[in-house]
């Protein structure tokens, strides 16, 4: 989605901007622009496309664009098309003021005819132009830039990340935020404002995060918070956590296969502390003040969206099956619009690895709403979904660029299963012994996992090339391993633009069995589990109909070779959490088929990392 990046300070921002703008790409963009304050006149430049095309734009400059004031953005289109004009920054009429705006400003058409009859006309479609013009006739009324976005901002319904500059009052930046994440860096006599820490972390690690209904007056050497109707709020400084080197690509040619091979130590890092291998227990401190709600919850719901939702469907079975209680997964996009019937004795889960999905932020708060108790498993530490949570885990995978999900993937599985363990345990669901057996086999998953990527890359990469001009693909799983399928599909369809569908292996014959013959390959994710022959049958059928078979079997399967036509082999793990092991060669094949394809696998066409509008 959109980003953002502003500087205010001593030093010439242009490089600081344009520098941070490169860190934001990975979130998903198609057009970037920046403006600036210099000698009481603004300097707005923008560009569809990549954040290259507007550094080669800006190069005509010969390097002579300089400030100490100023702001960029990368715009993923929502209203209007992609192209010069409607990329941000945009200014009022008398560009007096310039703004860039992550998020959607819903009643911008109303407010838009009404300053046409007021004579304003505007050259974009965008509804940023409408807020920059509204901003615009506030400052005509307050001469202050502050008061400006305030009264504005009172009458704007929608979601906002927003920043703007004033020309008379170059010694400042307004940020706002409602619904859409902002974060202030506090630096040495200099400041900044970004959508994402990446943007500014070379520069300081000192943050403070804006809440909703927030709005910052930022100079170079301090700030002032306050609330949209002018109340003044004191807000904390926090650390970053990460460090620079992780949101490098560190020798490997995409971010999205550094952090495939990042899992062996991601997973490990979602247990370290937590769990006690020895005692077969675990330790969870987020759910410790919540540990009575979880104990007596009547049920589970566990809400997310794409591979969030992916891992979701995983902890439904560790929850029922392990833990024995009853759990449904609602996509969060559906769960906020249907009125679900929720009580105080629900247990709500959001998934998410950006902690700023729209969707599964407000079905957090329909839930919370409705008496439940809300609990995150959120990858990215201070964000939305976390904050607003009662407690929760973080999965600790640190900073995920690939758009593409992979590590978040395995370690909110990990995460599933430490909370499936402690819930087992207290609820006396398994005995001592065998949660001492689980505790082992969890621990062992990041050595498997290890295995799998040092002995499955040659082939798969084998298998791309084989399969790379196919138009469509099946991915066939059953029990915790059909979420795996459907993964397996959302990750090929993200990154190489092949239509691919994931269903459980039982239902193929209730209708996908029509698309099966020669130049249908299908996935099949077939561990030698209690349900592999059952499996084994739909095998059975797809190589009746000549359907070209990849099975992701165990290593001891001696059966799997006379009906697959490709076998990768994976180390056998305990049922429940196969999964993580599993999804690990279909990660793989994506890539390699991507790359065969010659598609942009870090930033795919249309995605966006962070979806933070409806
Ligand atoms: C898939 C992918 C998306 C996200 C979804 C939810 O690779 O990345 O499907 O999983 O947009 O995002 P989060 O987990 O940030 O809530």
């Amino acid at each position: 989605m959109c980003g953002i990046v502003g500087y205010i300070g001593p030093r010439n921002c242009v490089p600081i901007i344009l520098e941070g703008l490169r860190r934001l790409e990975y979130r998903g963009y198609d057009s970037a622009g920046i403006a600036l304050v210099k000698d009481g006149v603004f300097r707005v430049e923008k560009k569809a496309g990549k954040v290259a095309d507007l550094v080669n734009h800006l190069n005509q400059f010969n390097g002579s664009l300089s400030a100490q004031l100023g702001m960029g953005h990368t715009r993923w289109a929502t209203h209007g098309e992609p192209n010069d004009v409607n990329a941000h920054p945009h200014c009022d009429g008398e560009a007096r003021i310039a703004i860039i705006h992550n998020g959607i400003i819903e009643n911008y058409a109303s407010i838009k005819t009404k300053l046409t009859r007021e004579g304003h006309t505007f050259k974009s479609a965008t509804d940023t132009e409408v807020l920059a013009h509204l901003i615009g006739e506030m400052y005509k009324r307050t001469n202050d830039i502050c008061s400006a976005v305030r009264l504005a901002l009172a009458e704007v319904q929608g979601t906002y990340g927003l920043v703007v500059i004033a020309l008379n009052e170059p010694d400042k930046i307004i940020a706002a935020r409602r619904g859409s994440p902002l974060i202030i860096g506090v630096g040495d006599g200099e400041n900044f404002v970004a959508s994402d820490a990446a943007a500014i972390v070379d520069h300081t690690r000192h943050v403070i995060y804006l809440e909703d209904g927030e709005v910052a007056e930022i100079t170079a050497s301090g700030l002032r918070t306050m609330t949209i109707d002018d109340e003044q709020i004191e807000k904390e400084i926090e650390e970053v956590t990460f460090e620079l080197s992780q949101i490098e690509r560190g020798g490997y040619d995409h971010f999205m296969l550094k952090e495939i091979h990042e899992q062996p130590d991601t997973i490990m890092n979602a247990m370290r502390g937590r769990l006690q291998v020895e005692e077969g227990n675990v330790v969870l401190g987020g759910l410790r003040d919540v540990h009575d709600k979880l104990m007596n919850a009547r049920r589970i719901i566990i809400t997310a969206c794409g591979t969030s939702w992916h891992a979701g469907l995983v902890g439904e079975y560790l929850f029922e099956e392990v833990a024995r209680i009853p759990t449904e997964v609602e996509y969060a996009s559906e769960f906020r619009y249907r009125n679900p019937v929720i009580t105080k004795d629900d247990v709500v889960f959001l998934i998410s690895q950006s902690g700023e999905t729209a969707d599964t932020l407000a079905a957090g708060r329909e839930a919370k709403a409705k008496g439940a108790t809300v609990l995150g498993i959120v990858n990215v530490v201070g964000s939305s979904i976390a904050r607003e949570s009662s407690g929760g885990v973080y999965v600790h995978a640190g900073p995920e660029i690939g758009v593409a999900s992979t590590k978040a993937f395995t370690s909110q599985l990990t995460v599933l299963s430490l909370i499936t363990l402690m819930l087992a345990r207290s609820r006396n669901t398994i005995d001592k012994t065998h949660a001492q057996v689980l505790a082992r086999e969890m621990y062992a998953i990041p050595e498997k996992v290890k295995y799998v990527l040092e002995n499955t890359t040659d082939q798969i990469k084998e298998i791309a090339e084989e399969f790379k001009r196919v138009q469509n693909f099946l991915y066939l799983g059953r029990g915790a391993n059909f979420p795996v399928a459907l993964e397996g599909a959302l990750k090929l369809k993200e990154i190489s633009y092949i239509h691919a569908e994931g269903y459980p292996a039982a239902e193929m014959k209730h209708g996908p069995i029509a698309l099966i013959d020669e130049n249908m390959p299908v996935v099949f994710v077939v561990p030698k589990d209690g349900i592999y022959e059952k499996v084994m049958s739909n095998l059975q059928e797809v190589k009746a109909r000549r359907g070209r078979i990849i099975a992701i079997a165990n290593e001891d399967d001696t059966e799997i070779d006379k009906l697959a036509d490709f076998v990768v082999r994976v180390p056998r793990t305990y049922g429940y959490f196969g999964p993580i092991v599993n999804i690990i060669p279909l990660q793989l094949l994506s890539y390699y088929m991507a790359v065969a394809r010659e598609t942009n696998v870090d930033q795919p066409r249309n995605l966006a990392k962070s979806v933070t509008v409806e």
